[in-house]
């Protein structure tokens, strides 16, 4: 059995984001029943319910393990987690600041493709996760491994592109050799798929999730000039390595006809308006089959 726990739902800035003013955001912060926020986003997956993974870790680790009991220390000794093993899809900001809060001398492994890797090692502060404790791993792209007994994962690259906080001015266009990969995470023969950052559908993609039974998916932007037309930024989302929901080439139609049993949003902006419960543009995805993570929620497989 396949257990996977949504740690967050929401991209970089989480929801509502600290400086929004947006709509969204000021109802969120409200309290309002539909807006509900959305932390930044992590999974967390167990084949046993004893050790679990996390991928990504989000700023926002330290709340969502406080907020999710099947990651609090059990009885026993002292100091003890049962995380086992972090697992990187890429080496943004929000996939990575979190490491940080693991800072206390307890071991786990940690798994990165080499650009994430390489990160890593030429940031210093990341020597706050003590060596003797922190085990780092290189995922090899396509070959599957166990980062616990009983749970496979296999790493596969996705267009993507550098962390923003790497660019140096020129768009540095996509790139596909791991800055940004998905996963294929296995238990008793049922596997699920996360996806929270790809910057277009390509044939190897949708051979590899066609049939699939679960893929959580880059829901970042409902469309694609969304941030330029709110005000919030000037990029568009393939600019920033993401794929919009809607619109040619958006991952509504990318995956029409692929069979994908269950398909849920993760990493959504703060600007999408479908995190929106009693918005048109959920309504839309509800009746193309699509599920909007929200945090806490559970998937069994
Ligand atoms: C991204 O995936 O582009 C990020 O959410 C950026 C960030 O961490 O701010
Ligand atoms: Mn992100």
């Amino acid at each position: 059995m396949l257990r996977a726990i949504v740690l967050g739902a929401g991209a970089g800035g989480g929801y509502p984001q600290w400086n929004s003013a947006g709509a969204g955001c000021r109802r969120a912060r409200a309290g309002d029943p539909a807006a509900k926020p959305r932390s930044q986003a992590s999974l967390a997956v167990s084949a046993d319910g004893e050790r679990w993974v996390v991928v990504n870790a989000s700023p926002d680790l330290r709340q969502q393990i406080a907020a999710t009991p099947a990651l609090h220390p059990r009885h026993g000794t002292l100091r003890n987690s049962p995380i086992a093993a972090v697992v990187l899809t890429g080496a943004e900001v929000d996939t990575l600041a979190g490491l940080l809060t693991m800072r206390e001398r307890q071991p786990f492994r940690l798994f990165a493709a080499a650009p994430g890797l390489a990160v890593l090692d030429e940031n210093p502060i990341f020597r706050a996760l003590n060596p003797d404790f922190v085990t780092r791993g290189e995922m090899a792209l396509d070959t599957p491994f166990a980062p616990v007994p009983g749970l496979q994962f296999e790493a596969y690259p996705v267009p993507g592109k550098l962390p923003l906080f790497a660019e140096t001015g020129e768009d540095p266009g996509l790139a596909e050799d791991g800055e940004a990969v998905g996963l294929a995470i296995s238990a008793g023969g049922a596997t699920l798929h996360y996806i929270p950052g790809c910057a277009m559908m390509t044939a190897a993609l949708s051979d590899r999730l066609r049939g699939a039974a679960c893929v959580m998916f880059d829901g970042t932007l409902f469309t694609d000039d969304e941030m330029i037309a709110a005000g919030a930024g000037p990029k568009t989302g393939r600019r920033m390595g993401h794929m919009p929901i809607t619109g040619e080439g958006g991952s509504l139609e990318a995956f029409e006809g692929l069979g994908v049993a269950r398909r849920i949003y993760v990493h959504l902006n703060n600007t999408n308006p479908a995190l929106l419960d009693d918005s048109p543009e959920r309504a839309h995805l509800a009746a193309q089959g699509w599920d909007v993570a929200e945090d806490g929620m559970e998937i069994t497989l």
